[in-house]
């Protein structure tokens, strides 16, 4: 096992780190598997990235990249899903090509199927290179929520009433957010050769605490990056508070 935890001052120097590390992953290996995530954390790390790439010291051009997860029943045009956001914040600003990101698919009639072929898809590029995560605030990664197992393969999730009311902000009210998700599963996030998890703010003290010092168990799915070989945490001072 090996888990690096590096304590940023605050978000903007979190997202500064974590851009740093996404870019030399990028430079190391031009033509990386990036696993991406959606969520408020990671909205400053894409910043930096696309300033980096607006100073040339970045090319994406042989890029790949597949995201973590996609809600249920929203359209790509919708502005809460995870298609839209990705744009929005990253793939527009940059010279990815086109055909060369992934997502799940969410208005696909048959998930179970689109899954399946989600799975297949990341498993063909043979998975991630580096894995960007978020973490919920009951230590969900991905959109893998806590349960009685840790779920192998991408997968439809009914989403727990936290998570719902997490996401509500985002839109006219908790009726509104979508019930439920697809996601990777444990064993494709696990598959990713190095993971690097951010968090900020007190909120997610707990998700830390419980992930990286507590016991592995599904009831804090973030708990199982214990046993993976190279996971980097970046972290502000908030998220860390309740380490000892
Ligand atoms: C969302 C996403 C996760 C994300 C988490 C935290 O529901 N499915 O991938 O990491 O919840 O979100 P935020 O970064 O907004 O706190």
């Amino acid at each position: 096992m090996s888990v690096r935890i590096i304590v940023a001052k605050d978000y903007d120097e979190m997202s500064r780190k974590a851009a740093n590390i996404i870019a030399s992953q990028i430079i190391m290996k031009p033509d990386s598997v990036l696993g991406l995530a959606t969520g408020s954390t990671p909205i400053g790390t894409y910043k930096e990235l696309v300033k980096k790439y607006e100073n040339k010291e970045l090319d994406f051009s042989e890029i790949t990249t597949v995201n973590l997860d996609e809600y249920k029943g929203l359209s790509r045009e919708h502005d809460q899903s995870y298609y839209y956001f990705m744009h929005d914040n990253l793939f527009d600003h940059v010279n990815l090509r086109k055909d060369a990101s992934f997502l799940p698919d969410g208005t696909k009639a048959d998930s179970e199927k689109e899954c399946a072929e989600y799975e297949a898809k990341v498993a063909s590029l043979g998975y991630a290179d580096l894995q960007l995560l978020g973490i919920g605030r009951n230590g969900h990664i991905g959109f893998n929520e806590p349960g009685d197992v840790f779920v192998k393969d991408t997968h439809v999730v009914d989403l727990t009433e936290s998570t719902i009311d997490a996401n509500k902000r985002f839109f006219a009210s908790a009726d509104d957010v979508p019930k439920q998700a697809l996601s990777m599963g444990i064993g494709t996030i696990m598959h990713a050769k190095t993971v690097l998890l951010l968090a900020s703010g007190k909120d997610k003290a707990e998700a830390i605490k419980n992930s990286f010092f507590g016991p592995v168990t599904p009831q804090c799915q973030g708990s199982i990056l214990q046993f993976h070989s190279n996971v980097i945490v970046v972290c502000d001072e908030d998220a860390y508070s309740l380490v000892k």
